[in-house]
Formats: C-alpha cells, sequence, structure tokens
C-alpha cells in the first residue's frame, strides 16, 4: 500500500487509475486556464503568522455550517460525474462524508441519482440544482430532493452556459464513456476501473436519463447544457425556487460584491466565492482574492463559503481567517475517490484535517473558529488594483 501524506499523493494515483477522459474533465480550467492557475497560486501567496509559546492542548477543528454540526468546516461539493471517477463514486463520496462528519453536496449532473444516495446515506446532504428550460423538470426535481429530505439546496448560478474546456471536447466526453479505438485502448489500460463499472448501479446521468424530455443525447454534458440549461436564469425566477423549496439555500458561484448584496438581500443562508473551480469565466480573479471585498460586503450577513483551489488544510485555514465560515473541496475529493474509492475520500479529509489542525496549532490557535486575519501574512497589494 503507498504511503499516503498529502492530497498530491492521491492525485497521481488518480492519475494512473481513472480513464482519460475522465481525469482531463475534472482536471481541466475553461480556455487558458488561467483562472484555474491561479486559484491554487494565489493560496501560496499569502503566508501564515507562526506563534510560540501557547497552549495546544484540547484543540478542535469542529464548526457550524448553515447550522449544521461539521467535523471540520469544510464539505465536499458538488462535482458532476462523480460516478464516472469511480463505479458508485456520488454513494461512496456521500458515505465518506457522513462518516466523518462533514456535508456531501449532490451535483444535479451525477450518476447516482438523488434517490440512489438516500437510500444509501442516513443523515441529510445538499443538493445542487442546475435551472433549466423545462420548468416541469425543475419542479420535480426539486420535490425529488424534498422527499429525500436534503437539507439545503445548493443553486448554481454561474452555469447558465458551459465554460469550453478544450480536452472535453476532443475527449469526446460522455458518460458512460463511447467506444472509439482511442477510448478503447486507454480503457483497457484501466481494468480496475472497469471491472467497478461493470457492477456499477448506474453508468448514466441518474437524475437525468428517464426523466427529461427533448434531449438529442444524454450521455453528452455538452448536449444536455446547451439544449436544456435556462439561459433566462435571473434573480426574479431565484426567488421563485427559492419559494419552490421552501428550506435552506446556498447560493453558489459569487464573485462580486454587488450580487453578493443580492444575494444576501434574497435571504441567501450561504454563498460561495466560486469561479466553478476556474472552469466557467476563464479570466475571473482567484477565489481567495475575491473573498476579502466579499466578506466587507456582506460578511455578518449570510454565511459566506469559498471553493475553488483548495488542496490542503493550509488552504483551508487561509480562507477561514480570512473571514469565510465554511469552504468547499472539489478536485481534492475526487481523487481521493478516483484513486481508492470510499476510503481515498476518508483519506483526503483526514489529509486535510490533519494539515488544518497542525497548522492551526502552529499559528498558536486551538479553535478553528478563532481563526482571523491576525493569523495571516497577506501581501499589501493582494487585492490588486484593479479599475472597473
Ligand atoms: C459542470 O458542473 C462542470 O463544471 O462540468
Amino acid at each position: 500500500m503507498p504511503v499516503i501524506t498529502n492530497i498530491e499523493d492521491l492525485k497521481r494515483i488518480y492519475q494512473r487509475r481513472v480513464p482519460r477522459m475522465f481525469y482531463d474533465y475534472a482536471e481541466s480550467g475553461s480556455w487558458t486556464e488561467q483562472t484555474f492557475r491561479d486559484n491554487c497560486s494565489d493560496f501560496d501567496l499569502i503566508r501564515l503568522r507562526q506563534r510560540v509559546a501557547v497552549d495546544m492542548s484540547g484543540r478542535s477543528t469542529a464548526s457550524q455550517m448553515i447550522g449544521q454540526d461539521v467535523a471540520m468546516p469544510v464539505a465536499l461539493a458538488p462535482v458532476g460525474l462523480t460516478g464516472m471517477q469511480h463505479a458508485d463514486g456520488e454513494i461512496k463520496a456521500a458515505k465518506a462524508a457522513e462518516a466523518f462528519g462533514v456535508p456531501f453536496t449532490l451535483s444535479t449532473m451525477s450518476i447516482n441519482s438523488i434517490e440512489d444516495v438516500a437510500e444509501a446515506t442516513s443523515k441529510p446532504f445538499w443538493f445542487q440544482l442546475y435551472t433549466m428550460k423545462d420548468e416541469d423538470y425543475v419542479s420535480r426535481l426539486i420535490q425529488r430532493a424534498k422527499d429525500a429530505k436534503c437539507s439545503a439546496l445548493v443553486i448554481t448560478l454561474d452555469l447558465q452556459i458551459l465554460g469550453q474546456r478544450h480536452k472535453d471536447l476532443k475527449n469526446g466526453l460522455s458518460a458512460p464513456p463511447k467506444l472509439t479505438p482511442r477510448t478503447i485502448a486507454n480503457l483497457a489500460t484501466k481494468w480496475r476501473w472497469g471491472i467497478g463499472m461493470l457492477g456499477a448501479k448506474r453508468r448514466h446521468f441518474g437524475n437525468i436519463v428517464g426523466h427529461v424530455k427533448g434531449v438529442s443525447d444524454t450521455s453528452q454534458l455538452n448536449a444536455w447544457t446547451t439544449e436544456q440549461f435556462d439561459p433566462t436564469l435571473d434573480w426574479g425566477k431565484i426567488e421563485k425556487l427559492m419559494d419552490q423549496w421552501g428550506g435552506k439555500v446556498i447560493f453558489k458561484g459569487i464573485m462580486d460584491a454587488e450580487d453578493a448584496k443580492m444575494a444576501a438581500k434574497l435571504g441567501a443562508d450561504a454563498i460561495v466565492v466560486s469561479n466553478h473551480g476556474g472552469r466557467q469565466l476563464d479570466g475571473a480573479l482567484s477565489t481567495i482574492r475575491m473573498l476579502p471585498a466579499i466578506m466587507d460586503a456582506v460578511g455578518g450577513q449570510t454565511e459566506v463559503f469559498l471553493d475553488s483551489g483548495i488542496r490542503s488544510g493550509q488552504d483551508v485555514l487561509k480562507a477561514l481567517a480570512l473571514g469565510a465560515q465554511g469552504t468547499m473541496i472539489g478536485r481534492a475529493f475526487v481523487y481521493g475517490l478516483g484513486a481508492q474509492g470510499q476510503q481515498g475520500v476518508s483519506t483526503a479529509l483526514e489529509v486535510i484535517q490533519k494539515e488544518l489542525d497542525t497548522t492551526m496549532a502552529l499559528c498558536g490557535e486551538r479553535k478553528v473558529t478563532a481563526l482571523g486575519r491576525h493569523n495571516l501574512l497577506v501581501p499589501e497589494d493582494f487585492g490588486g488594483r484593479w479599475q472597473d
């Protein structure tokens, strides 16, 4: 068994085990991938303030996200096609999250359905919603999430149209993969993945296939988003969705102070400062750079979470110290899942928690909830001098 000491170790195994098409899907940003890269490298610009001679006993990473107790403020983000990274991927990731004590978010574009995950878990999970032109379908989807007792609706606001990721087009990304000479040659080297998939509960988009009409190819994310996603989504429609849902709501994809204020005004329980992992607007700022302005705009009025670029507990700590109440990880758990299934997701969470705990201690803090700006050394020009 390889010794896993960080998320990068999981990524190396993940890359070997998962078909190229799905590795590329996870590991891409849109167009030039500038934002995708900045999301990670901007975390490195912030340094930590080391403190000594502080009693480090009795430490805790426990906190709350939207009023729910969490073992650490790190939720699993919604990731499309998770069940193609590993057989029954959403079920496995949800079980690992439940055992660890952090929220799991099921994507609309998942392979396992809402019902599959509800059946396999015992605590409520969060459901991420994409809004479609077919309002009837959206209403049924919301009702299905209610029936499954999901404890929050995560409405993604930054994907009315899909940002272009070159590799997905070149690879002909689909679920399940279409068998071409190229995919067959690659799949032949991924026997472990293939054996798992033969026994998988599903190999299609579980929330979609059998539930929608009018899509030319339900196996293709591209066809589905182009033909079905609602380009007219606006704040008025969002309010209607909130009414339909009637429970806790998290708005994901906020990258602007004005949008954050609007979200808070509508009564969002939380917003996620997110640029979709650099997969949508290439050229947007990294989320960690954007966070301080958003905290200034809405801190205290709604909870603020951050995703995009988190690969370590140090990254989590930096986001929390800049004011976020919570964070979300996408790729960091997908690497674990593709590498080692449910155990790999647990390992990813353990790695991040250990890093968070040790970093917190060496910064002189015992509780994750006490972290603040005083723990950081932030370059003077970190916010950047941008003219709009
Ligand atoms: C969809 O959620 C994607 O980023 O591919």
